[in-house]
């Protein structure tokens, strides 16, 4: 009898690590703790909390139990619930692809500030406080005047994103009885970082200051809806789903493997790293306010600016190994963003080429990479941050990831059906979960990612184009959308050929 071999995770903690490092990112540390100053600070932690239990935990049991189910990654998994579904697999593995081009210039912007940080070379002191901007728009990015206006790739960042993908293959190209090692060691490293980094900011002046920012409580928000949107909208991207790649690694769980405390632990590992990140955040930000006597309103605290403007000045400002302190923090973000990376890589899209296409690994790897590179050059353009880590970004981190989330449960909750996936999970989980679980994914989840898209998404960038772009820029997001919708349906209908690796018992 041929009988497919799948490969399978060395040990469960080697699959927790992986699923911990897929799920933290970027996003810990730039994107949770300035929303929970703006949302309300302490109380913030409630809408997400909520959140946590009711959209994120059961959506993560569905990806990881389904992927095990069908022993298959995103597209297999559909498929197999009915060959007319296949298509919303798919949809999410473009979504992931897409992802990869720029999140990975993002981190090749971090390997170039590794360099930076080694000499400071956006200037120490006053000078740096007020050299860190201008070095990252012009020196880093050469940042045109807007999206229309492309310009030539800057060399430095194309080779940076040079090593970035040599790095993500070298990880992936033997599958993960290397990412899950690996994932232990980058994970390991990146909270030893973070704890370096929150303790340096908690001895700096000011730090207090800028906690009280953080975390001080203001309840009179729970009722804005604003709040709720921005908590759930934090799960959803936070965790990972709906990126497809949850699918793949679940399905490389060992048959009596547990799936729903793996997704407890990894949900809550991921939530408290975000929390523990904020520290080192808002210690810095009433660091910087102290020292140039500036209100929070002025310190950038999220995103792009906190990592490449604000921790520089702090770093310039700080009274000394100001380059151990850099390249520690811009070391720490590479890492954090690689686990999410090569799981996007490997997860969202090699695993899904070589389930459908029968490919060997190293083909698939090499293929995926490459052309993500080749693609990623776009957003090394001095136009590129426009393009890559915002209106692409809008159009899949952001409505791809809800929309197919959201229909991906619908689907799965009543035509799988929920009970169904419940009882198996059951079967192996270390506790058992109840019939609340059903109705979580037939309804409460799917209204909760909808409710997201339609209030903080549709009725926005239909009124006012996205980010104030011009109104044909703005609209590539519908159109990256219909794209890569149509090329699912096309891979629908393309064959399905088994895979090569197979053991004759
Ligand atoms: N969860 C990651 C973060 O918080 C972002 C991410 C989303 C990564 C989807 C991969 C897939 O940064």
């Amino acid at each position: 009898m041929v009988e497919v071999v799948r490969e399978r995770w060395g040990g469960r903690p080697y699959f927790i690590f992986a699923a911990l490092g897929s799920a933290i990112g970027l996003g810990n540390l730039w994107r949770f703790p300035y929303l929970t100053y703006e949302y309300g600070g302490g109380a913030f932690l409630i809408p997400w909390i909520i959140g946590l239990i009711v959209l994120g935990i059961p959506w993560m049991i569905v990806e990881f139990g389904m992927g095990r189910y069908f022993q298959s990654s995103a597209p297999g998994v559909f498929g197999g619930i009915g060959k007319k579904w296949e298509w919303l697999g798919w949809w999410p593995v473009w979504c992931a692809f897409g992802i990869t081009t720029y999140y990975t210039v993002v981190m090749a912007w971090t390997l170039r500030y590794i360099g930076a940080a080694a000499t400071t070379a956006w200037g120490v002191g006053e000078a740096g406080a007020t050299g860190a901007a201008p070095f990252f728009w012009e020196q880093v990015l050469h940042i045109s005047s807007g999206p229309e206006v492309l310009g030539a790739p800057v060399g430095a960042l194309v080779g940076c994103l040079a090593i970035v993908w040599a790095v993500i293959f070298l990880v992936t190209f033997k599958g993960i009885k290397v990412i899950g090692p690996v994932s232990k060691y980058v994970m390991i490293t990146a909270w030893t970082f973070l704890v370096i980094l929150v303790i340096r900011g908690l001895t700096l002046p000011g730090a207090a200051q800028g906690l009280n920012f953080y975390l001080a409580p203001d309840f009179s928000g729970l009722g804005n809806m604003e709040v709720w949107f921005a908590a759930f909208s934090q799960i959803a991207f936070t965790l990972s789903l709906g990126m497809a790649g949850m699918y793949a690694y679940g399905s490389f769980i060992a048959k009596k493997g547990d799936i729903s405390n793996n997704a407890f632990i990894t949900s809550f590992g991921n939530c408290a790293t975000s929390f523990f990140a904020g520290f080192a955040v808002f210690s810095i930000v009433g660091f910087i306010m102290q020292s140039l006597s500036i209100p929070v309103g002025e310190v950038a605290a999220k995103s792009v600016g906190l990592a490449f403007i604000t921790w520089p000045v702090a770093i310039s400002m700080m009274p000394g190994a100001n380059s151990f302190f850099g390249i520690i923090f811009f070391l720490c973000l590479f890492l954090l963003g690689l686990s999410s990376a090569y799981f996007l890589a490997y997860g969202g899209v090699i695993s899904p080429l070589m389930d459908k296409f029968g490919i060997s690994r190293i083909k698939a790897t090499t293929i995926v990479c490459v052309i993500a590179f080749l693609i990623g050059i776009i957003f090394t353009t001095e136009g590129g941050i426009y393009w890559g880590p915002d209106i692409l970004d809008r159009a899949v981190s952001f409505y791809g990831l809800l929309l197919t989330g959201a229909l991906a449960c619908i689907v799965i909750g009543w035509g799988f059906p929920a009970s169904k996936l419940r009882k198996y999970v059951n079967e192996t989980s270390d506790f058992k979960i109840g019939a609340w679980f059903d109705w979580l994914i037939k309804i409460v989840v799917p209204a909760a990612l909808l409710f997201v898209v339609i209030y903080g998404g549709f009725v926005q960038d239909i009124a006012t184009p996205y980010g104030g772009y011009p109104l044909w820029v703005a609209s590539m997001i519908w159109v990256i959308l219909a794209v890569t919708l149509g090329l699912s349906f096309w891979l629908q209908k393309v064959k399905t050929r088994a895979p090569k690796e197979v053991s004759r018992k």
